[in-house]
């Protein structure tokens, strides 16, 4: 799927669909807390979230006062959501966050940051020059020693997501693709349960930048 197809599938998704209407809404993003608070990040670091669509994450980081927080998605519409809840629900706590509305193989990082998180949407880069490109941003926009948690559909995992078709994984065979300056630090699955009762399994892998 190229980044203009791309783009229009993602945007439509937000335009008409709610919160509780998509397969990866979360009312608690509980599992990825658990390993962002594993990194022990110290005060003020900076945390973005790659693919973060409209996800409730952004709210529970900038609760737990993460000092820089900064959301990136291909869809200005899932953006422009997660924006005024934020704005509704915490006020002027909102204004640090930064919006980002790029796609992830063309974004050009202009900073570093402590941690990148994906869930759910590295696993739709099917494409291996799309997949490189992803790992390129990577290594510009993760400090050393910083940290990378990436969500995918598990082995076992479903075969699409929103429609489309995905590359699931385990834990060695997303640090193939990661290559050898991102050491494995944590894999665990998760099974995430749909707004109406599915079950996804999910495969969290967490590394360390070397
Ligand atoms: C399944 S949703 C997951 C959203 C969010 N991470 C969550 O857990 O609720 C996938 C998200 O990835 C975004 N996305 C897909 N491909 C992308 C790309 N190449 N660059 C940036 N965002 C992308 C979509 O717009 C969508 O918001």
């Amino acid at each position: 799927m190229n980044g203009v197809s791309r783009k229009s599938h993602w945007e439509n998704v937000y335009a008409t669909k709610g919160e509780r209407e998509v397969s990866w809404f979360q009312e608690d993003p509980a599992p990825s807390l658990e390993l962002i608070a594993l990194a022990g990040l110290s005060e003020g670091a900076s945390v973005i979230d790659i693919g973060g669509g409209a996800s409730r994450l952004v709210d529970a980081l900038v609760e737990r006062n993460i000092g820089q927080v900064t959301v990136l998605d291909l869809s200005a519409a899932a953006l422009d959501a997660a924006r005024e809840r934020l704005e509704q629900r915490l006020g002027g706590k909102a204004a640090g966050v930064q919006w980002v509305a790029a796609d992830v193989t063309t974004w050009e990082p202009t900073r570093t940051y402590d941690l990148w998180h994906d869930r759910a949407a590295f696993h739709f880069l099917t494409d291996p020059t799309d997949r490189s490109a992803y790992v390129e941003r990577l290594k510009k926009a993760v400090k050393r020693g910083g940290y990378v948690i990436i969500g995918t559909f598990a082995l076992d995992g479903p075969e699409k997501c929103s429609g489309l078709p995905i590359v699931r994984y385990d834990a060695a065979s997303l640090s193939t693709i990661l290559g050898s300056d991102f050491e494995l630090i944590d894999a665990r699955r998760h099974d995430h349960a749909t707004p109406w009762g599915a079950v996804q399994r999910f495969q969290f892998s967490t590394f360390r930048r070397t």
